[in-house]
């Protein structure tokens, strides 16, 4: 399931996220890929451990923290520090696979990868090409989202970032692991909360029934959540 999560950063958050990364110093994005993707990635990104980018990680956990939708949708146990990238014309990320478990080099954390996030922070007509291509069971999806939007994917699909024609892209992008594991389940109970926050908003929060489904929805969370 790709879930697009729209205003997680404010156009001037953004616009000072750039400034803040212009100025910032990038390395070679093979750095972090692992072997496999490191064949097929060009492009760059902001040192890992930079205290830039422990700092704007920071900001976007914490706007993801506060953004109703991408906590339902994703139920995050533990959110990888956000990476930063950029793409000039000729780089792109050829068809790979995310490590299926990631390690943080500063805290020595490790989560087990079940979504993947990008969030993007250029505007689509500031380049060309450069859309983010997932695969799943219905085909393979082009995405390329307004500045302070995030997709959010399975991070068990092929993707890839097609050539920059012109232009830059730049964004955010990072992994987390979900309290709940498997993917269908997952998409059940985010179903199930945006109906019942649908329900809420047609008969109020104090409907016997809206009372009963939220209960089921926490039963769900109950039974399936690991932590
Ligand atoms: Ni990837």
């Amino acid at each position: 399931m790709l879930i697009c999560v729209p205003d997680v950063l404010s156009k001037s958050d953004v616009a000072e996220f750039r400034h803040i990364m212009d100025s910032a110093e990038w390395e070679d994005g093979r750095s972090t890929a692992g072997s496999q993707s490191a064949m097929v990635k060009r492009n760059e990104q902001l040192f890992p451990n930079s205290e830039t980018a422990r700092q704007l990680g920071a900001s976007v956990v914490a706007a993801l923290t506060a953004n109703p939708l991408f906590i339902s949708a994703a139920i995050p146990l533990r959110i990888f520090p956000p990476l930063f990238n950029r793409y000039g014309v000729g780089q792109f990320f050829g068809e790979h696979v995310d490590n299926s478990v990631r390690g943080d080099q500063l805290t020595g954390t490790r989560i087990r990868t079940d979504l993947s996030a990008t969030l993007f922070l250029s505007e689509p007509d500031e380049y060309d090409g450069g859309e983010l291509v997932i695969e799943d069971h219905y085909g393979a999806h082009e995405i390329k989202l307004p500045a302070g939007h995030l997709v959010l994917y399975p991070s068990s699909s092929l993707h890839m970032v097609t050539e920059i024609m012109r232009g830059t892209r730049v964004a955010s992008f990072f992994w987390l692991q979900s309290m709940i594991r498997d993917a269908h389940a997952r998409s059940l109970i985010f179903d199930l909360d945006t109906s019942i926050q649908a329900l809420v908003e047609r008969i109020g929060r104090n409907d016997p029934e809206v009372r009963r489904l939220t209960n089921v929805y926490h039963n769900l969370i109950r039974y399936w959540a690991e932590l």
